[in-house]
Order: C-alpha cells, then structure tokens, then sequence
C-alpha cells in the first residue's frame, strides 16, 4: 500500500507570525492523518516552519531549489542550504516558475539532481496550459516534461521523488480537473514511468493532483485509482480546509 501525500504550497504568503500562527492551527487537526503531511514555505519562513513543527507530523517543503552547489547566482538557493535547514521535501518545476521565471524542461531535470544529490525528496511538477488542453496536446506534453525531467535519474532516487500532475488551467481558477480526468492524465504520466523505469517503480512512484483541490472535492479526487496524493495551494492557507483535504477519509 502506498501512504498518500498532502502537500500545502503556501507560494509567497505567510510572514514569520503567520507562518507559527498557521503550523500551531494545523499541527492538532492533522495528527492522526493515515498521509504523509508536509508544507512548502516561503524561503524566510523556513526556520520558522521548522520550529514550529517540532515534534509534530507536518513536514517541512521547499518550493524551489537552484542547480549548482554554489557559486555566483544572485538570488538563488542551494539544495544544500535547504538541508541544512532540514528541509525534507522541495517543489521543482511548478508550472508558476515555468510561466514567470523561465524554467524549462532542462533546468527542472538540474534542480531535481541537485535536490537528490543534497539528499532532499522532490515533488516535480508537470501539467499543460489551458491551450494544451483544448489542442488535445496533454498527453503529449506531461509525456515530455515527465521524460525529461526523469533524465538521468536512476530507480533508486525515483524512490525520493513524488510527481505532480498540475493541470495549469486548474491553479487557483477554482477550475478543478474532473476527477476521471486527472486519473486518466496520471495514468499517462505512469505509463511514462513505467516506459523508463519498469512496471513495479511506475506501480510504487506517488502522482499527486493538484489545481483547485479543496476540502470539499478531495476526497472524490483521492477516491481516484490514480491519485496518490494532493499538491494544495490556496486551500492549503486556512488550517481547517488544509486539515480537511489532508483527513480526506475521516
Ligand atoms: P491551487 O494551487 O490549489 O491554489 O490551485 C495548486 C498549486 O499551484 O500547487
């Protein structure tokens, strides 16, 4: 059996006092969740974060990491950085950082090596844009980033790595894939692992949906043979919409 995971991405949101105020909501309400639990916080909130979810079942997420292990990129933060501040998981290739800052499919495949080698689990991001969608172009686009992003990546690190289907039309529109329709597009994005990988790591890799889900349609979405888990932006900002897609069964 696999163990679901919900994942909240708080984008740029929550200053230090939101960011304790918000973890010390959540902690009580999620305790007893069957899934794994992390939230992915704002760089300047990480330390934050991590205090605030000592000793609790809440995992602490990135949501970008840079390639290089150092150097002169202004701006940017190493995946060892993020291990040391204790960093399990970070977002790679979120469809905001293909759209605003020019990420590709290349740089995904950098960020999610370099995120491996530091030791960090990652949750790699693909999904099409709305134009895609209506030129019957998803399966061919979410076969390429997925292929792409897993270049090079051996069966052993799949282990580390969580994939995430974000239809981009879905992201904060309040436009939720139908649930047949996410389960049909991560099936394709399975069969693509299976192609690189065999059959038992296709079976084993987690695919989570993401766009749009909420208290409200999780545990439909999660019913979906295909769905392994959630990747929740905006309802991942109130503790009791978060508690409830993370308690999807209850
Ligand atoms: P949303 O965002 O839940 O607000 O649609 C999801 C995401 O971008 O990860």
């Amino acid at each position: 059996m696999k163990r679901p995971i919900i994942a909240g991405n708080w984008k740029m949101n929550n200053n230090k006092e939101g960011t304790k105020k918000l973890i010390a909501e959540i902690a009580p309400l999620v305790k007893d969740a069957e899934c794994e639990v992390v939230v992915c916080v704002p760089f300047t909130d990480l330390e934050t974060a991590r205090k605030a979810a000592r000793g609790t079942n809440i995992q602490l997420g990135a949501q970008n990491v840079h390639w290089a292990e150092k150097g002169a990129f202004t701006g940017e933060i190493s995946a060892d950085m993020l291990a040391e501040m204790k960093v399990k998981y970070v977002i790679v290739g979120h469809s905001e950082r293909r759209q605003y800052f020019g990420e590709t499919d290349a740089t995904v495949n950098m960020r999610t090596k370099a995120a491996l080698k530091a030791g960090l689990k990652v949750i790699l991001c693909v999904g099409e844009l709305l134009s895609e969608r209506e030129s019957k172009k998803t399966a061919e686009v979410v076969t390429r980033q997925t292929t792409e992003a897993l270049k090079d990546i051996t069966k052993q690190e799949l282990k580390k790595i969580v994939l995430a289907y974000e239809p981009v039309w879905a992201i904060g529109t309040g436009r939720t894939a139908t649930s047949q329709d996410a389960n049909d597009t991560i099936k394709v994005i399975r069969k693509v692992v299976r192609k690189l990988f065999g059959r038992a790591a296709a079976q084993s890799v987690r695919i989570q949906y993401g766009g749009s889900m909420n208290a409200k349609n999780a545990k439909e979405l999660m019913a979906m043979p295909q769905i392994d888990g959630g990747l929740i932006g905006g309802a991942s900002l109130k503790a009791e919409d978060f508690a409830k897609v993370v308690n999807f069964n209850a």
